[in-house]
């Protein structure tokens, strides 16, 4: 084979990230190299349904041209100032998002770890100096099988021991309550209602395995949250923009958190962007020189948030999840009459999962995922025996009905 030959092998670029980056990932044994809409091809050319859709971040597709424009426009104008000055794309980015939104003020991050943390910081600052809570004595109520991220505070309100096992000693003041539970919310409240800053939780649980709480859950917890003085924080860096059939999930339950957290699919996946929304009263704790970043709020993530969000109006992303979620779900449940390979599939607009029958522990539900990449459609299971299902909600339904015969095919020839 020769060296051009070589370069352009999969197992030539899976052997480099092998022997020089951290094994912190398992992925799966493809090498995307271009991407376009709902498609990504390999480096040998073939074709796939991206089902993963960078964990929800492109949404809006891949290299969707207009985000691609927006974001190669600043790149040649102004790309970074940092916040020791004003620029030119910041203020309008801000009149945007908190319009959309409907919140006062915005408070511009990268990563979505980086925007958890923030919130975190937020409620507690909030909480000493609002609600009055005795220096350091405030707690965060978090849900059990959370995800939020990776920092060190954050791992260390997680219980999945690949996430903070070795990680300590781990940053205090953190209530752990089971996820769906409004009584037990409503206990760890009434508990200490003094020192409760906050609860943190996802409105659906995605990395978990596409958890869906009971109707009236976060209804319920926002009302409770109001009861005792409590800020409620929705982390909807996976379940925001339009992911499942809402702009944000806890619009399906007409909530307003009190401090938003979206990351992701904000910047269509073109660049890290992520955000934290609040209202005066609890985001005006923070006074400059409190909380920054170097990447925060620079003009091209300015630019590339304002164009994935114009995509996501004027390509009625959110209904579009919505009604492709429902025949998605409908078609899978139909499939499910001819095989006892899939439990159960579960979601919200086009944040979708399906259960596979056999343990957690087995390769079952990996071993399928290698089939379906063999006939042309990218997915990978979280945590073990579920397998996530996320197009971009740019997906057609055409498309979306050829996907679901890649997966029937898929399913019922699997041995
Ligand atoms: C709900 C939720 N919060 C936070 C994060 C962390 O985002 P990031 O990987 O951009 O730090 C994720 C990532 O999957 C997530 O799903």
């Amino acid at each position: 084979m020769s060296t051009v030959e070589t370069a352009r092998n999969s197992q030539y670029f899976i052997d480099l990230e092998d022997q020089h980056g951290a094994h912190n990932y398992h992925p799966l044994p493809v090498v995307l190299d271009r991407g376009e809409g709902v498609f990504v091809w390999d480096v040998e050319g073939k074709k796939y349904y991206d089902f993963l859709s960078a964990y929800s971040a492109v949404n809006q597709g891949h290299s969707h041209p207009k985000i691609v424009s927006a974001l190669v426009d600043q790149a040649q104008k102004l790309a970074l100032t940092s916040r020791a000055f004003y620029n030119s794309k910041l203020g309008e980015y801000e009149r945007k998002i908190t319009t959309l939104f409907g919140f006062d003020k915005v408070l511009p991050m990268n990563s979505g770890a980086e925007a958890v943390e923030t919130s975190v910081k937020l409620a507690r600052k909030w909480s000493y100096e609002v609600k009055g809570i005795s220096e350091n004595a405030a707690k965060i109520i978090v849900c059990e099988n959370n995800f939020h991220g990776r920092t060190t505070t954050i791992v260390s309100f997680s219980n999945d021991p690949d996430a903070n096992q070795n990680y300590g000693p781990f940053t205090p003041g953190f209530i752990k309550i089971p996820y769906n539970d409004a009584k037990a919310l409503e206990e760890a409240l009434a508990k200490e209602p003094q020192n409760i800053a906050a609860f943190l939780v996802e409105p659906i649980q995605g990395e978990a395995g596409v958890y869906v709480p009971d109707e009236g859950f976060l209804k319920k917890a926002s009302e409770l949250c109001k009861q005792y003085n409590v800020l409620f924080i929705a982390d909807e860096v996976q379940t925001g923009i339009a992911r499942t059939g809402r702009l944000i999930a806890c619009h399906h339950e007409n909530v307003q958190p009190d401090i938003l957290i979206l990351g992701k699919a904000l910047s269509g996946g073109m660049y890290p962007v992520s955000a934290v929304l609040a209202n005066n009263h609890i985001m005006n704790v923070i006074k400059p020189g409190q909380h920054g970043s170097t990447f925060g709020g620079n003009p091209i993530a300015c630019a590339v948030a304002m164009a994935a969000l114009d995509v996501v109006e004027e390509e009625k992303l959110s209904e579009k999840s919505e009604s492709l979620g429902q025949l998605f779900r409908s078609e899978i449940e139909k499939l499910m009459t001819k095989t006892n390979l899939i439990t159960k599939v579960r979601g919200k607009g086009l944040l979708n999962a399906i259960l596979i029958n056999d343990t957690p522990e087995s390769s079952t539900a990996w071993n399928l995922c290698l089939k379906l990449k063999e006939n042309g459609l990218l997915a990978k299971p979280t945590h073990g025996n579920i397998i996530r299902l996320a197009p971009p909600l740019v997906i057609s339904e055409e498309q979306l009905l050829d996907c679901v015969k890649i997966i029937e095919k898929t399913i019922l020839e699997y041995k």
